[in-house]
């Protein structure tokens, strides 16, 4: 986003998605819109502290100068890169910066990057004096049709991703596509995989966008991006999250709907603990969705023709597939122990076509190994999406 600039007239107007639940929210997607931060901060705020990775060093630099020269006493705070960030000492750093500098419940941080920087800025805004205002400025696809929008933030422990975390809404989320440009194309290919989860569990026109336009996303960042293809992203991005928005404002704390946003992940996040983090979200989720579905086909609910179009879409952009097939006992003691699943009930998002999730709660263990027999290899996956 270091092309940032206020009020660009040649700019499109931008989308609003408006997230509802007891404190709704807008999220403005578009190109060159520091103009709206001031009205998604609010009345009343007086200092304002940036929170950013170095890698956003030149785009913190822009939100800051705009919100001096808008009125307010604003503050800059650099913080590791990504889960780098994540921690109760990078967390009590800012808490120091907040402290020192007086802010008070009236004041706000607006975080610049991708997702670990806006779970990270959000917990610190969550825990502040109780809770102050922030609102984000997501910089990766990923933070801005996921990790930005819905409320959840948090940090890392010794023990494992996310664990300390709050349920703390921001503000607003300032979607400004212009930052997609730097982006590195496998970041920006992990982050289609959410996209893709959301078309399959939420919105047809999603998947048919991406099918359509598969070869030119897949080569983000090697070709220069044309016009249609800026429209095509504008577009999956409000998409994307217009159905996150749907979800998360009727249920924020994940007592129900929420859960549908998980589809793909029970595996995926066994696979990521696998690999002990080291391959990106999207990748593991990716393979996820494929065993999620031939779950499903397995079980009886989903037609092989929705299966084989999640292995085209996929695997087109360029996503993993399978896993190593001598790793199911591990992924699935894994699984037992995510925070997510109920006791020793396992507990799936699958589909009984596109767009229409339901839950599959404790399925029969050989139906479980069969479906994972479908998407096993022996051979290693390319490394190009999968290793960050
Ligand atoms: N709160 C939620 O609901 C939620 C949902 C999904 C993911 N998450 C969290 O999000 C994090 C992953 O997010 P992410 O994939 O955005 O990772 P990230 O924040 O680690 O960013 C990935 C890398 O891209 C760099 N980067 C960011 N923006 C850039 C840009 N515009 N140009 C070039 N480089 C840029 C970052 O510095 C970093 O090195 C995880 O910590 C995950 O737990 C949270």
């Amino acid at each position: 986003m270091t092309d940032t600039t206020p009020a660009d007239a040649s700019a499109p107007a931008p989308a609003r998605v408006r997230v509802s639940g007891d404190q709704p929210y807008d999220v403005v997607i578009g190109r060159h819109l520091l103009g709206e931060l001031p009205s998604l901060l609010g009345d009343g705020v007086r200092r304002v502290l940036v929170v950013h990775p170095a890698a956003l060093a030149a785009t913190a630099d822009v939100v800051h100068e705009d919100l001096k020269a808008s009125g307010y006493e604003a503050f800059v705070a650099e913080v590791p890169d990504a889960e780098e960030a994540k921690t109760a000492q990078v967390a009590a750093f800012l808490w120091g910066v907040l402290g020192q500098a007086d802010f008070t419940r009236s004041d706000a941080i607006v975080t610049v990057g991708g997702g670990a920087t806006t779970d990270l800025g959000g917990f610190v805004a969550a825990t502040w004096l109780r809770g102050i205002r922030v609102v984000h400025v997501p910089t990766t696809l990923l933070a801005m049709v996921d990790a930005a929008v819905g409320g959840k933030t948090g940090i890392n422990t010794a023990e494992g991703k996310n664990l300390v975390g709050s349920f703390h809404p921001p503000a607003g989320v300032l979607c400004d596509l212009a930052s997609l440009e730097s982006l590195g194309r496998w970041d920006f290919v992990a982050g289609l995989a959410e996209v893709v989860k959301t078309g399959f569990i939420a919105d047809e026109r999603i998947l048919e966008l991406v099918e359509e336009h598969a070869e030119a996303l897949r080569e983000w960042g090697v070709r220069e991006t044309t016009p249609e293809t800026w429209a095509v992203v504008a577009e999956l991005v409000e998409r994307s999250v217009a159905v996150k928005a749907r979800v998360v404002g009727e249920d924020l704390k994940e007592s129900g709907l929420r859960e549908i946003l998980n589809y793909g992940h029970t595996l995926g996040h066994a696979v990521e603990l696998t690999e002990r983090y080291q391959w990106r979200h999207g990748a593991a989720v990716s393979v996820g969705m494929v065993f999620a579905a031939e779950l499903a086909r397995l079980a009886g609910k989903l037609d092989d023709d929705v299966v084989e179009r999640h292995r085209t879409i996929l695997g087109t952009l360029g996503l993993p597939l399978t896993y190593r097939g001598d790793r199911w006992e591990q992924l699935l003691s894994a699984m037992r122990r995510d925070k997510k699943s109920r006791g020793d009930l396992l507990r799936f998002v699958v589909l009984d076509d596109v767009a229409r999730p339901t839950r599959l709660e404790g399925p029969d263990p050989t139906l479980l190994a069969a479906a994972y027999a479908e998407i096993s290899a022996d051979a290693p996956v390319g490394r190009g999406p999968v290793a960050l």
